[in-house]
């Protein structure tokens, strides 16, 4: 543009000259300055989101395309303006002139001014998009089973989309797609209760887990001591104490094998599910790191594998609560009792904690209050009782979500067998090679782990480093035992 030219008669100025365009042009301007922002931000980005592409994709060309208009919309005034005669172009500067001078001014500083503030606006949205107040928070109702629960997990410092989403481009428009989705089945009440899992969109771990837990770096084993008490009078207790084979993949840092072998670089395990929850696996098949292929099957699969879907065994198939881990009210009263929270020297207080949390409600408040009041009746005056109430009312909070309909009976936790199948959907001495000659052991339970020591008080201090037989408290067991068939983490 040159302010100082007048028009010449025959070439009338642009109809792009007036206030209304030039407005229109700014704001054009500050939201493709904001969209190359936000694109560079997010293409250099560790993990993108989804939410960040709502931004970029949508929010950001409403702005653009609202910018185009109103230059369009000016031009048209003009254009109508000058059609009516009303002289010449509208916007007519005159650099000579003292308040021209002033106008041009302020016009260019307000501009730069705009701009700045949509680049400063554009990055704190981006990093507000990225953190877990916004994917947690702002679907507050529908997320809090997944917040809560993360927030009380060992991933806590681990923000969501960075299981969630990962990098890299395919993954950045993949769960862009599934994001506005989400928005869209929040916004009209569309999601299932609980929500449904296996995700089927969940990128594999290789690019999620693995970005911190590498299987290289797996060594060696885990000693944990599970706390129990029985359901009679007196509480009884009983604890376990387990050396959990963990295994390495390293052979410069230990021994390679144990659990982790599934995951040894070199090794595939893949199987076939005949449930959508992965529960049921009838078929799986080992691929060494030498290329040597075994298939093991239980005795009634028939069914031909190559229509069915194959999924390879990632951290996911074990691990499928790193994060949300909503404790059964059997493991989150067992621990309270065990650090004195709940005070197990009250009578029959492990069964009636089991049953309030048990029961059946609507909502969180009506849990809260029901805690309390039958706890109140069943021990009147009670004072040890009295200070187990809001335990009680915290593990329910942390664990239960009746709004979404989301506890530990909700999700499958595939580590472990007590209480989901776990291990045993394949280590149940029934997955056998076609010869028969091959099975995915079980029987022993000092495969996985070691049983160091076992039951009450000074019982516990008898180590026995190479395993011992299991002591069940609950009666004689068969020598394929299925701990699901009586174990729920309820009552
Ligand atoms: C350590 C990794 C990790 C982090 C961090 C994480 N998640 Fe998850 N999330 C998972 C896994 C694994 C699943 C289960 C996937 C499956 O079973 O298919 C899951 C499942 C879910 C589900 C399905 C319902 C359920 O409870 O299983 C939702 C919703 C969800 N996550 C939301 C979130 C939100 C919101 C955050 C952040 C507050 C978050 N996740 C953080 C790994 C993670
Ligand atoms: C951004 C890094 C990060 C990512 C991604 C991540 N984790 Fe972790 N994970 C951690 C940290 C940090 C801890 C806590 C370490 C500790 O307690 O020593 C942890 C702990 C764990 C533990 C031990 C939990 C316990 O009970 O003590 C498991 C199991 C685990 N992660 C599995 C996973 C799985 C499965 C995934 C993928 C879904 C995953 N992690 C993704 C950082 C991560
Ligand atoms: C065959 C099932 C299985 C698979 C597959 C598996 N894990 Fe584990 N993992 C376990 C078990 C069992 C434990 C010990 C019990 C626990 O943590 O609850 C464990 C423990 C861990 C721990 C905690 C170790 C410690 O010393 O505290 C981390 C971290 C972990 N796994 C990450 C991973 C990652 C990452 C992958 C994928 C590369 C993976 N796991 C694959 C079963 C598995
Ligand atoms: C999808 C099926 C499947 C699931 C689920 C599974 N495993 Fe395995 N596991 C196998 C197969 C197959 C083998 C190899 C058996 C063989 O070659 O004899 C194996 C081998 C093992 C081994 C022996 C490794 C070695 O050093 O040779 C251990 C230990 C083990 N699994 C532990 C577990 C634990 C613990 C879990 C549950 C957290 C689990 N597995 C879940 C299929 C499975
Ligand atoms: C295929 C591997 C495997 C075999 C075989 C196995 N376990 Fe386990 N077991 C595990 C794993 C993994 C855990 C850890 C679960 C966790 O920490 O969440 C576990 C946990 C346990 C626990 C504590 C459970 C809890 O959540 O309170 C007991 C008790 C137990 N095992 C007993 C046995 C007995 C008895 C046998 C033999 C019949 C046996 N296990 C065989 C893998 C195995
Ligand atoms: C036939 C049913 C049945 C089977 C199968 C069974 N249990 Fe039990 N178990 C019981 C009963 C009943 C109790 C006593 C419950 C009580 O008093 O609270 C019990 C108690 C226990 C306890 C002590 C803690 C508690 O809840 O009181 C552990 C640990 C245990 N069982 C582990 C296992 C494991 C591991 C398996 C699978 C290897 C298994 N059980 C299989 C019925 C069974």
């Amino acid at each position: 543009m040159n302010p100082k030219s007048s028009p010449s008669p025959s070439k009338q100025p642009s109809s792009f000259r007036n206030w209304i365009s030039f407005i229109g042009a700014v704001v054009g301007l500050g939201a493709l300055f904001s969209f190359l922002l936000l694109f560079t931000l997010d293409a250099v980005a560790k993990f993108s989101n989804p939410y960040v592409s709502i931004l970029t994709y949508m929010v950001v060309p409403a702005f653009l395309i609202s910018g185009m208009f109103l230059a369009l919309l000016g031009a048209w005034l003009e254009r109508r303006r000058r059609a009516c005669g009303t002289g010449p172009a509208s916007l007519q500067i005159d650099l000579s002139q003292p308040r021209d001078r002033r106008v041009l001014v302020t016009f260019i500083a307000g501009s730069i001014v705009f701009l700045l503030l949509s680049a400063i606006g554009s990055y704190n949205a981006f990093h507000f998009t990225e953190s877990v107040t916004f994917c947690g928070e702002v679907c507050h109702k529908v997320m809090k089973p997944e917040l809560v629960t993360h927030d009380h997990g060992p991933h806590a410092r681990v923000s969501c989309v960075e299981c969630h989403v990962g990098q890299g481009v395919s993954w950045f428009v993949k769960s862009k797609i599934s994001g506005s989705y989400q928005l869209y089945s929040v916004a009209f009440n569309k999601y299932p209760k609980p929500i449904g899992t296996p995700i089927h969109n969940l990128r594999p771990a290789r690019d999620t887990c693995e970005q911190c837990h590498w299987p290289q770096k797996f060594s060696g084993n885990l000693d944990r001591t599970y706390d129990y008490f029985q359901s009679d009078a007196s509480n009884s207790p009983y604890s376990i104490r387990l050396l959990l084979k963990i295994g390495g993949s390293d052979p410069k840092r230990g021994p390679v094998g144990g659990i982790h072998w599934h995951n040894l670089p070199g090794n595939k395990v893949e199987y076939v599910a005949t449930d959508a929850a992965r529960q049921k696996i009838p078929w799986v098949r080992v691929t060494d790191a030498g290329g040597k292929v075994t298939v093991f099957k239980t005795k009634n699969f028939t069914n031909d594998v190559s229509k069915l879907e194959l999924r390879t065994m990632d951290c996911m198939d074990c691990h499928t609560r790193p994060s949300h881990r909503y404790l059964s009210p059997e493991k989150a009263v067992n621990q309270a009792m065990a650090l004195n929270r709940i005070d197990p020297s009250v009578p029959w207080i492990k069964t009636n904690a089991m049953y309030v949390l048990t029961r059946s409600y609507k909502t969180e408040a009506e849990a809260t209050n029901s805690i309390a009041s039958v706890m109140t009746a069943k021990y009147p005056g009670n004072a040890l009782v009295k200070a187990a109430i809001p335990v009680l009312q915290q593990i329910y909070s942390e664990n239960f979500f009746p709004e979404m309909k989301a506890n530990w009976s909700s999700y499958p936790d595939n580590v472990g067998h007590m209480i989901w199948p776990g291990c045993f959907r394949c280590h149940d001495n029934q997955h056998k090679t076609e010869d028969k000659k091959l099975t995915i052991k079980a029987s022993d339970c000092n495969t996985c782990h070691t049983i160091l020591a076992q039951g009450a008080g000074a019982e516990l201090d008898k180590l026995a480093p190479a395993g011992q037989k299991f002591i069940h408290v609950g009666g004689d067991l068969d020598d394929n035992p299925v701990c699901i068939d009586c174990h729920n983490g309820g009552p």
